[in-house]
């Protein structure tokens, strides 16, 4: 006798919360059937940046299509799915409504239950995919465009933050970073590459409460340093180092080490603080080979247990979205009136 073989069930993530149109279907065990991402890097590139109203009406152009790539790349049907995810915070108000909207029309129509994500929590969420096993309780450490933020995490779904930046987010600095130094957006991948032709130790950069006891972040005076070092500082009589190629790649390599010298203190310090014998870190700015490695050498020396999120998962997509999951174990349903939360959580 044929047996039938059962399918465990599906739950279709959606990801809309700034410039990427995502959607991924996720098996209850964790597995990732599919995951598609639109990226509208182009459409922003020549601003430097995000432009909201843009954002928005690109996501509205492609969120069916990559609901409908995502659903024949996992060869599943609307039909076959258990719940829809959607993050609902933090964002750009009108891209987080797109992927709301579409999510909510999906589970009235389907009779599904909608779960609403926090796009942050999704973010080191991505660690509990790649660790296979239980990633938490944790140290999280989220480090993307939008946040620099540490986290105590009890839970997947249970965290309070220790600390955050009180300027731009580290992602945000290697953008504009990149903007100073001619690069394309977004400047994070770029300013990585530019930085293995270059000596970290060329340019004496500031680094921001390096020593101070708080699990605070601060970007602003670095980046204002590194415009300085590329066209000189106001006032001085001093010319300006002219901007030469390996100039460029100085700049970009002392600024990485910076940077990366600043998260890596932090999270050292917020290990510290909590007493967590393990750190998730996600988000697009935890793709950097150099802050990987940094990672890893502070964890190995503390012996604690690192789990960086795969580098597909760690910009934005809609497979980190199985903290969906989560929620639906816990009966953590939304009512189909949610609404978006554009702000950060605190
Ligand atoms: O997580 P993400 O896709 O979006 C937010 O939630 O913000 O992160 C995007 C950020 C951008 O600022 C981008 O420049 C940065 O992550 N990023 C990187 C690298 N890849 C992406 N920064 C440094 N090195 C990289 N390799
Ligand atoms: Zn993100």
């Amino acid at each position: 006798m044929a047996t039938e073989s059962v399918r465990m069930p599906l739950l279709l993530a959606l990801e809309t919360s700034c410039d990427e149109t995502a959607a991924a279907v996720i098996d209850q065990d964790r597995h990732v059937l599919s995951n598609i991402v639109a990226t509208q890097h182009t459409l922003h590139e020549r601003f430097g940046g995000v432009v909201p109203e843009i954002a928005s009406r690109a996501h509205v152009e492609r969120v069916l299509p990559v609901v409908d790539e995502a659903l024949q790349q996992a060869g599943t049907t609307l039909g076959e799915l258990s719940a829809i995810a959607v993050a609902t915070q933090p964002g750009l108000v009108g891209s987080l409504l797109v992927g709301l909207t579409a999510a909510k029309s999906l589970a009235w129509a389907l009779d599904i239950p909608l779960l609403a994500v926090n796009h942050v929590a999704a973010h080191l969420y991505a660690c509990r995919l790649a660790a296979g096993a239980e990633a938490f309780p944790c140290v999280g450490f989220v480090v993307s465009g939008g946040h620099t933020h540490l986290y105590d995490c009890r839970s997947p779904v249970e965290f309070d933050l220790l600390g955050a930046t009180i300027d731009d987010a580290a992602g945000e600095a290697f953008d504009k970073v990149g903007q100073i130094l001619g690069l394309d957006y977004p400047g994070g991948p770029l300013i990585e590459a530019l930085a293995r032709k270059g000596d970290p130790h060329a340019v004496s950069l500031p680094r921001s409460f390096l020593h101070d006891p708080q699990l605070k972040f601060s970007f602003s005076g670095l980046k204002t340093a590194v415009l300085y070092a590329a066209r000189g500082t106001p006032g001085s009589r001093d010319a300006p180092i002219p901007l030469t190629d390996q100039r460029r790649a100085d700049i970009a390599a002392s600024f990485q080490e910076a940077a990366i010298d600043i998260l890596i203190r932090k999270c050292a310090q917020a290990l510290v603080q909590t007493a967590r014998t393990t750190v998730c870190v996600g988000g697009g700015v935890a793709a950097n080979t150099a802050f990987r490695t940094a990672l890893q050498d502070m964890c190995a020396l503390r012996g604690v247990r690192l789990i960086i999120a795969p580098r597909e998962f760690c910009t934005d997509n809609a497979a980190m979205g199985a903290i969906g999951w989560e929620l639906f174990e816990r009966g953590m349903f939304a009512p189909l009136d949610v609404d978006v939360t554009p702000g950060l959580m605190r």
